[in-house]
């Protein structure tokens, strides 16, 4: 996820940004910049990579007097991580760094091509500069400008913009990312897209509010706005230190990325799930040609979401779909055909077998895809094609957003082929559709039900082990649940499908037994709910996941929005998710680094 940073003052305002930029490194990026304008002169760098690539560029620059400069980090979403497409990008006269995405940025594009405006990257964010640049040669007034650009963006955004029209001001806005605006006593003002960037350097900070926007300078003070009329400033002091505000006053980082889950969330279906149909520009229209099978091919949670979208791929696109572990994959001597369409999934793009499983699946002439949460990386380079998830970066081991969105994508994939395919009518489509952009809300975490979580643990730390049990795509899900307590916990937990107990496994059944049952009301409810009486006649423990109270369990936990498969899907995710984490701290192990783990897996 990309951070913004922007300073007003008379230190080496270089030095101010990078410094601030080097605060959230933590949120993970694939080139950096920084503009600095000063007596009526912008300058700007950017390089590709880490940050020290741009403190090398800028070796040979010091402003030292007064002005103000913006700075940016990006993670790749639109256009590949190069130094055209990194921030801050520039117009005629001024600059821009922005977080999020905006949503019509191409029927802003044309619009302005049309006008004849050059464009030099791919991103959606030089359209807010050029688009300003446009107002303002309208208006004439650089403030009435900003606020006609506003007007039109669709999206998320937290924006920074310069100007050497009016050279004494840094206008902002936010709308759906996340911006903080401060000042000190020594009168300078900082800008971050989190408050890791502000601590030490601002006293006081104001968070600001979605559709807040405005200009600082030093002689007029921070000025906001809110829906064309002046709002009060709510400052408040800033404390707290450098690692606790990057995990966002979580205790972990994997907390942090659980509550995440409901915005990254939005990013993922942003300007892909359209009111009545799914977009993707990263695939032409002749994508799906030919194509008889997937071959879905992925490790460990990225397995997990393969195989919960193989019951989509099949029920929605009506494509016969077939999900493999890559270690595996790789040396069965595959019979490979090239009308297979073949998946990668992949949080990181560096899993070696995944990886290699791709190069084979190439070399055979396949047409291949990756879904991946991180551009450039080996697997994003070697694929034909590639959907990010957006997630942005996740760095607790245990792997909880990324997941989320890899279903996400590919739920959205599946609904794009049914509408090549025709397999699914446009009203079928558009409910789904309705589904997909209910879901942020079903993956919010609230208190209650973490509280809940909290409380529940302390029953679940002993015993011989865990069986999740689910049916048809809550059957991947419960494979994840296990996965993730035994990879934090260091309990024995296996996912299995529901119908599969009386076929061996029951034979463990007892009170020292942990069931985690996964009864979800749209799918197969009955079904699932004998094979948990059936352990229960066995005195296993049970702990029930259920929209739908159920007598028989030990434990109990409600969910609410079981208005459709995916949405009790993604809720009971989180339940498992927080489930995890709580039995983790409560035996006390490093949640975020757990033993024997790492976080990206480059050997075979
Ligand atoms: C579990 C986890 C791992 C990864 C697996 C594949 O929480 O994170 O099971 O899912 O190592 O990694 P990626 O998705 O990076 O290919």
């Amino acid at each position: 996820m990309c951070g913004i940073v922007g300073y007003i003052g008379e230190e080496n305002i270089k030095e101010v940004l990078v410094d601030g930029l080097r605060e959230l490194e933590y949120r993970g990026y694939d080139s950096a910049g920084i503009a600095v304008l000063q007596e009526n002169d912008i300058q700007s760098f950017k390089a590709v990579g880490k940050l020290k690539n741009l403190e090398e560029k800028t070796k040979g620059f010091n402003p030292h007097a007064f002005g103000m400069g913006i700075g940016h980090t990006r993670w790749a979403t639109h256009g590949k991580p190069t130094e055209i497409n990194a921030h801050p990008h520039l117009g005629e006269f001024s600059y821009v760094v922005h977080n999020g995405i905006i949503e019509n940025y191409q029927e802003l594009k044309k619009e302005l091509q049309a006008e004849g405006v050059h464009f030099l990257s791919q991103t959606d964010t030089e359209v807010i500069v050029h688009l300003f640049e446009k107002n303002y040669k309208a208006i004439g007034d650089p403030f009435k400008a900003f606020e006609a650009t506003l007007e039109r963006l669709e999206g998320a955004f937290a924006v920074l913009l310069m100007t050497k029209v009016d050279p004494d001001r840094i206008y902002f806005a936010k709308h759906g990312s996340p911006m903080i605006v401060g000042n000190n006593a020594k009168g300078e003002i900082f800008f971050g897209s989190s408050d890791a960037a502000l601590i030490g350097k601002a006293t006081e900070v104001i968070y600001l509010d979605d559709g807040d926007y405005g200009y600082t300078s030093v002689e007029e003070g921070i000025k906001l706005f809110h829906e064309g009329t002046p709002k009060a400033l709510n400052k408040k002091p800033l404390i707290g230190d450098k690692i606790s505000a990057q995990k966002g006053g979580f205790r972990f980082f994997m907390e942090k990325e659980i509550y995440e889950q409901s915005d990254v969330i939005v990013d993922t279906i942003m300007g892909r799930a359209l009111d009545n149909e799914i977009q993707f520009e990263e695939l032409d229209a002749h994508f799906f040609d030919g194509i008889d099978l997937i071959q879905i091919c992925a490790c460990g949670t990225s397995y997990n979401s393969g195989l919960a979208c193989s019951y989509l791929f099949e029920r929605q696109a009506k494509i016969r779909t077939q999900v493999e572990i890559a270690s595996e994959f790789r040396y069965k001597e595959p019979l490979l055909d090239p009308k297979t369409l073949f998946v990668v999934i992949s949080q990181s793009g560096e899993t070696a077998d995944t990886l290699e499983a791709l190069k084979m699946a190439k070399s055979a002439g396949l047409k291949t895809l990756a879904i991946c949460n991180v551009d450039n990386s080996s697997i994003v380079r070697e694929a034909d094609y590639t959907l990010l998830t957006r997630a942005g970066i996740e760095k607790g081991v245990a792997s909880t957003k990324a997941f989320a969105t890899q279903v996400m994508v590919m739920w959205m994939l599946s609904l794009y082929i049914a509408q090549h395919k025709k397999t699914m009518t446009p009203e079928e489509i558009a409910t789904e559709i309705k589904a997909i952009r209910r879901i942020p809300a079903a993956v919010k975490v609230n208190t209650r039900l973490h509280e809940k979580m909290k409380r529940l643990s302390k029953r679940y730390l002993h015993g011989h082990g865990f069986f999740f049990i689910g049916r048809d795509l809550f059957y991947p899900l419960a494979l994840e649940g296990a996965l993730k307590l035994k990879e934090i916990s260091y309990l024995h937990a296996e996912g299995y499908p529901a119908g599969e107990m009386k076929h061996g496994p029951i034979a463990l059944a007892d009170a020292e037994l942990f069931t985690v049952a996964l009864m979800p009301r749209t799918v197969h409810y009955d079904k699932v709910k004998s094979n948990v009486e059936e352990l229960s006649a066995r005195d296993a423990t049970i702990l029930a996941i259920s929209p739908e109270r159920f007598e028989l369990c030990d434990d109990y936990v409600h969910t609410y929005h079981s208005d459709h498969p995916m949405s009790e899907f993604f809720e009971m995710m989180v339940i498992t998710q927080l489930l995890a984490l709580e039995v983790s701290v409560r035996l006390g192990n490093d949640v975020d680094m757990p033993r024997n783990l790492a976080k990206s897996v480059t050997v075979e």
